[in-house]
């Protein structure tokens, strides 16, 4: 029976975690790594398993741990990926692409971790080229360079939230501009723009205080998005912490969700799977539309365990504004 989500460590506050029980280590032939350099960066170090496959009290305990991200933060990423791109029986995500180290799959599922495109990971990465072109995943040197020439054109060197906003607009109009299968719905504009905040809010080491605290240098950034390593002596945020400045980011160069429909530069806006300003929408409708469609009519073991993976993401939403989705009934 998959656990329910395990609680916050009873020390929040900064600490060393580049320590000498987590040194670093390249991927062996065979381990996994994806798109997220927070992960990614975690399995490099023993946070997760080095293999890349974790189930979600895993990840939850190692995001925690080693970054301090908090808790709400925490769940509602890794259920969204387990739901849509883990194995649902054995318990276990790919961090990267689809493997048989998570077991075998339920019939009809995709299972195909993290990595997958259109699910979870989608277009206008900062660190990572769109689907389209070839290659979601892997660090792309062109890319991070204009991550530095926005840092020291709008932050003086520094990556904060004045040059997220910047980098956030860049990214998502180079996407209209380039991919005619640019794609920007519900929960994509909202892992976005997540994403654009949290290398400020967990990236920074914890000791930074006053004028330099949310400033993300170069070289820590190279770091965690390319090697997907500590710096040396690193220190995890002071406070637990996830996408805190997120609706700064927004209202600072605030884009719709939506998507080109026909061919570059034919963006129209579309909030039928929700949006940021309606995150009960973006709920509902992962459950209602994508979940739905991925598991139609799911029996047994896998619907019950469907159904408690569906319980632990609502305490993402936490409001009773927002009404829990039932979709294969209650047990
Ligand atoms: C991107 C999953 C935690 C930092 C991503 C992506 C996925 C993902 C699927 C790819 C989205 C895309 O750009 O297309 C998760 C899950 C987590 C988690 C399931 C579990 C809690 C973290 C943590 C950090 C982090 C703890 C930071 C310490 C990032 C960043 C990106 C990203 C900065 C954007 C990379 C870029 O745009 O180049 N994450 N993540 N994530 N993640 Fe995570
Ligand atoms: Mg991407």
């Amino acid at each position: 029976v998959p656990p329910p989500p395990p609680g916050p460590p009873v020390f929040t506050g900064t600490k060393l975690v580049y320590d000498d029980a987590h040194p670093w280590m390249p991927a062996r032939p065979g381990d996994m790594r994806g798109p997220c350099p927070g992960l990614n960066t975690l399995a490099a170090h023993g946070y997760l398993p080095r293999n890349g496959i974790a189930s979600p009290s895993q990840i939850i305990t190692a995001v925690q741990e080693g970054f301090n991200m908090n808790g709400q933060a925490a769940r509602v990423a890794t259920y969204i990926g387990h739901i849509l791109e883990g194995n649902l029986l054995t318990d276990l995500l790919s961090i990267g692409g689809k493997t048989r180290l998570t077991g075998p799959d339920p019939p009809g599922a995709s299972v195909a971790g993290l990595s997958n495109h259109g699910t979870f990971e989608g277009d206008s990465s900062m660190t990572r080229g769109d689907n389209f072109f070839g290659n979601h995943i892997a660090f792309n040197k062109d890319l991070f360079d204009q991550f530095v020439e926005f840092s020291n054109k709008y932050g003086g060197g520094f990556y904060n939230l004045t040059v997220a906003a910047e980098l956030r607009a860049q990214r998502i109009q180079q996407s209209i501009a380039t991919n005619p299968n640019f794609k920007f719905l519900g929960l994509r504009q909202l892992t976005a723009y997540g994403e654009s905040v949290l290398p400020i809010n967990l990236f920074v080491d914890g000791r930074k205080t006053g004028a330099e605290k949310g400033q993300l240098d170069m070289d820590t950034a190279l770091s965690f998005f390319r090697d997907f390593r500590f710096p040396k002596g690193f220190f995890r945020a002071a406070e637990p912490g996830g996408a805190q400045g997120i609706q700064d980011v927004f209202a600072a160069r605030p884009f719709q969700p939506g998507r080109n429909v026909d061919g570059v530069n034919t963006f129209v806006v579309d909030h039928s799977l929700g949006s940021l300003a309606n995150f009960c929408g973006i709920y509902t409708q992962l459950v209602n539309t994508t979940v739905r469609a991925a598991y139609p009519d799911p029996k047994g073991v896998l619907r019950r365990n469907l159904n408690l993976n569906l319980d632990y993401l609502y305490t993402m939403v936490g409001s009773t504004n927002c009404p829990q989705v039932f979709p294969y009934g209650r047990d």
